[in-house]
């Protein structure tokens, strides 16, 4: 009964797929044999149950790789939580054709991949991160425009805010209303933070339109429209480097003490040198400082362009180091909720074409194969 279902949720996502449903990623495998769901839903032993006592396991993935009956069983039994690496980002949902002249002048979303999305997330017992609601990339920029039109000006404030809240309202509510309790989590606002200091300003629609003031209002929407146990994140990458630290810090700490936020997302794209170990704890022991809020590290990844043994065994010590330390940090109050994993083999990757050379960031090779850094996780979780 279950292999029959997830068999035909894999074909419709194979069509959404092959119809261009799904954004882009770094390297799309060609569509594959007949896709054929296996029924090991959660086989024990993985990731996810050595660290049971510590945070969930989670891994970023595309649906054509649930469709993958290898993949599905590596990700079963090592992941209990899911992101989609590009599906629910609003380019992917907003519907500009539809959006257009409509009489209430509210945006329109498509909800057939999200609908497969949230099934699979279901049939394969998989909680899953919503990521994400509201960022200056990967949305439109018609979305910001009069009449959704790319070549017109800005929308005003008010009409900004009115499409901000529709849309938050239609996602949230369809999530909640057809699959209650899949998503768990939103990554709210994504990455409202300027590099050098400060917040971002440049190439952000939010920000041109509202100012800073877009960040409380999507959570305040996000909010309005939640299930009370769905948790809200603020999500940035470099969260470690001082000046974003602070930013994050204070900002979050306004939105907590208003009850708008739950918790941090540390996206964590490191490589093999930066950011130092102290970094990584320093933020930390400063975003808990806010009482009540949650951490999570939401997109880990480790660049490398070394896969000799001796490069993957430095990766491996090296991702051990850190959590040796997210354990102990765990351990001691900081309360890290989830670690998730920005893509499941080195093969898919977004990291070879945003550094524009090969890497080897993940846990599992381009096979399937667990690499040594698999083992060394392994070994922090099964530590005392
Ligand atoms: C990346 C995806 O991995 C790529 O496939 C896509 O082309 C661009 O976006 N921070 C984020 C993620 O919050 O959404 C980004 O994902 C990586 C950086």
């Amino acid at each position: 009964m279950i292999r029959k279902k997830l068999v035909a949720g894999a074909l419709i996502l194979a069509m959404t797929v092959a119809l261009g449903g799904c954004g882009g990623t770094t390297k799309k495998e060609d569509s594959k044999d007949t896709p054929v769901a296996t029924e090991a839903n959660g086989a024990a032993g993985g990731l996810k149950d050595a660290f049971a006592d510590d945070f969930t396991v989670g891994v970023a993935i595309n649906t054509y790789q649930l469709t993958d009956s290898d993949k599905l069983e590596i990700i079963q039994k090592d992941f209990n939580s899911i992101t989609m690496e590009n599906e629910m980002k609003p380019e992917n949902i907003l519907d500009q054709a539809g959006s257009e002249g409509q009489s209430d002048g509210m945006p329109r979303i498509k909800t057939d991949n999200l609908e497969s999305i949230l099934k699979l997330a279901k049939d394969n017992g998989f909680k899953l991160r919503g990521h994400t609601l509201v960022w200056h990339s990967q949305t439109p920029d018609w979305f910001f425009r009069k009449d959704y039109e790319a070549s017109n000006d800005y929308v005003d404030k008010d009409t900004m805010s009115k499409r901000m809240e529709s849309y938050i309202k239609q996602v949230l509510t369809f999530c909640q209303e057809k699959y209650p309790g899949v998503v768990y989590a939103w990554d709210v606002v994504n990455e409202a933070m300027g590099d050098g200091g400060g917040f971002r300003t440049e190439g952000s629609g939010w920000y041109d339109i509202f100012g800073e003031e877009f960040i409380e209002k999507a959570f305040t929407y996000a909010r309005k429209y939640a299930d009370k146990d769905v948790k809200l994140f603020y999500n940035d990458y470099n969260s470690y480097e001082a000046s974003k630290r602070n930013m994050i810090f204070a900002t979050v700490s306004k939105l907590k003490e208003k009850n708008l936020i739950d918790g941090i997302g540390m996206q964590s794209h490191w490589d093999m040198e930066y950011p130092s170990v102290d970094n990584i704890e320093t933020a930390i022991e400063k975003f808990s400082e806010i009482k009540g809020i949650e951490i999570q590290l939401t997109e880990i990844d480790m660049h490398n362009t070394d896969d000799s043994d001796e490069g993957l065994k430095a990766q491996a010590a090296r991702y051990k180091e850190i959590f040796t330390m997210l354990k102990n940090m765990d351990k001691k109050g900081a309360n890290i909720t989830n670690v998730t994993f920005w893509g499941l083999q080195d093969d898919v990757t977004w990291l070879s074409s945003f550094k524009g050379e090969e890497s080897f960031p993940l846990l599992f090779d381009a096979d399937g194969k667990a690499k040594p850094v698999y083992n060394s996780l392994m070994e922090v979780a099964k530590a005392k």
